[in-house]
C-alpha cells in the first residue's frame, strides 16, 4: 500500500499494527525519548481546507520524528491559479518524501495519489476523515483494550467522519449503529462496506432514522458537527433537521452507564451535542484529539516502512 487515501482500502492487519505502533509511540513521546524516524526527510501538508487539530498534530508529529513539515495552504499556490493537482503530484514528489492532503473532492486526492511517487495521506475530504476514524479506534482501544463487541453508535450528519469510521469500526468487529435522519445517511458504498464486515465478524450493523434506538445500551456515543466544511450556506436549515439528534443528558442516559461520549472537533455547543455533554464526565473528547498525533504518526512510519531504533516490527 503506498497511499493511505481510503478507509476502503485497508484491512484490520493493517489497522491492528497502526495501533500498536501508536501505542509504542506515545510512550515514548510521554517518556521524553526521541528516534529520528523522518530525520532528514519533508512532509508537505497541502491544505484546501481549515484544520486545527490535523494540521497541528501533523506538523508537531513530523518535527518529533526528526522530519520537516512544510504547511501548504493551497489558495497561496499555483493550484489556485489553475495548475493541474497532476502537476502538483509530481512536482511536489521531487522535492518530499510524504504528501499530507486536505481537499474537497476525493477523486482530487485520488488523482494526486495516482500521480505521486511519494505516499500520499488523506487528511479530510468531502468523503472521508480516515487519520480521524483510526485514531478515534486507537483511543477507544486504550480506555477498553478489547474492541470486538463494543457497541458504537453514531449520531448526527453520516457525513465524511461517519463514512470512515463506520468501515474502521466494523473492520475492528464492533457493532455499529448510526442514527440519522432521512436524507442523510452515509454513503451507500461505505454502509455497504461496513456491512459485509459486519457480516463476516458477526457483528450487528444497523442505520436508522431513530437516534434513541441508536444509542440504546451503547458503549460509544459519537458525533459531529451538523454543518461541515463545504456544506456552508444550509446551517439554518440542517439545524431544523437535525434538532432530534443532538447528544444531550437525556439522549445520552439511554446507552450504557460507563458509555465513552466522543467528538471529532471541533464543536458546535448548542447544536450536536450539549455543553454539559461535552464537558461531563463521560467526554473523552481531549484525549480523543491528544492521539490524533500518535496514530497519524504511526501512519506515517507504517507507510514509509521504516525500520530503526527498538521497535523491530515497524
Ligand atoms: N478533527 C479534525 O480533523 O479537526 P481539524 O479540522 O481542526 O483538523
Ligand atoms: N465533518 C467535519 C469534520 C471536521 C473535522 C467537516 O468536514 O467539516
Amino acid at each position: 500500500m503506498k497511499d493511505f487515501i481510503s478507509v476502503l482500502q485497508i484491512d484490520r492487519f493493517f489497522l491492528e499494527n497502526v495501533i500498536h505502533l501508536a501505542r509504542y509511540l506515545k510512550d515514548q513521546q510521554k517518556s521524553g525519548e526521541r528516534e529520528m524516524f523522518l530525520e532528514g526527510k519533508s512532509v508537505a501538508l497541502l491544505f484546501e481546507k481549515p484544520s486545527t487539530r490535523t494540521r497541528v498534530s501533523f506538523e508537531v508529529g513530523v518535527h518529533q520524528l526528526g522530519g520537516q513539515p512544510i504547511y501548504i495552504d493551497a489558495r497561496t499556490t499555483q493550484i489556485a491559479r489553475g495548475e493541474p493537482l497532476k502537476d502538483v503530484a509530481r512536482v511536489l514528489s521531487r522535492y518530499v518524501d510524504m504528501i499530507v492532503v486536505r481537499t474537497y473532492a476525493q477523486k482530487n486526492l485520488e488523482e494526486l495519489a495516482l500521480y505521486s511517487e511519494v505516499p500520499v495521506i488523506n487528511a479530510l475530504t468531502n468523503e472521508e476523515h480516515p487519520c480521524q476514524a483510526v485514531s478515534d479506534i486507537f483511543t477507544v482501544w486504550e480506555y477498553k483494550r478489547n474492541l470486538k463487541n463494543l457497541t458504537l453508535a453514531y449520531v448526527g450528519d453520516g457525513n465524511n467522519v461517519c463514512n470512515s469510521l463506520i468501515v474502521v469500526a466494523s473492520m475492528m468487529g464492533m457493532n455499529v449503529r448510526v442514527g440519522v435522519p432521512k436524507g442523510y445517511e452515509p454513503d451507500q458504498k461505505y454502509v455497504e462496506f461496513a456491512k459485509k464486515l459486519a457480516e463476516e465478524q458477526n457483528s450487528e450493523f444497523l442505520v436508522t432514522n431513530d437516534p434513541e434506538e441508536a444509542v440504546s445500551q451503547a458503549d460509544i456515543v459519537y458525533t459531529d458537527v451538523w454543518t461541515s466544511m463545504g456544506d456552508e450556506g444550509e446551517e439554518e436549515e440542517r439545524r431544523k433537521i437535525f434538532k432530534d439528534y443532538q447528544v444531550n443528558k437525556k439522549l445520552l442516559s439511554l446507552a450504557k452507564e460507563d458509555v465513552l461520549f466522543m467528538h471529532c472537533l471541533p464543536a458546535h455547543r448548542g447544536e450536536e451535542v450539549t455543553e454539559e455533554v461535552l464537558e461531563g464526565e463521560r467526554s473523552i473528547v481531549w484525549e480523543q484529539a491528544e492521539n490524533k498525533l500518535h496514530v497519524q504518526k504511526a501512519i506515517m512510519l507504517k507507510l514509509l516502512r521504516l525500520k530503526r531504533g527498538a521497535y523491530g516490527a515497524l
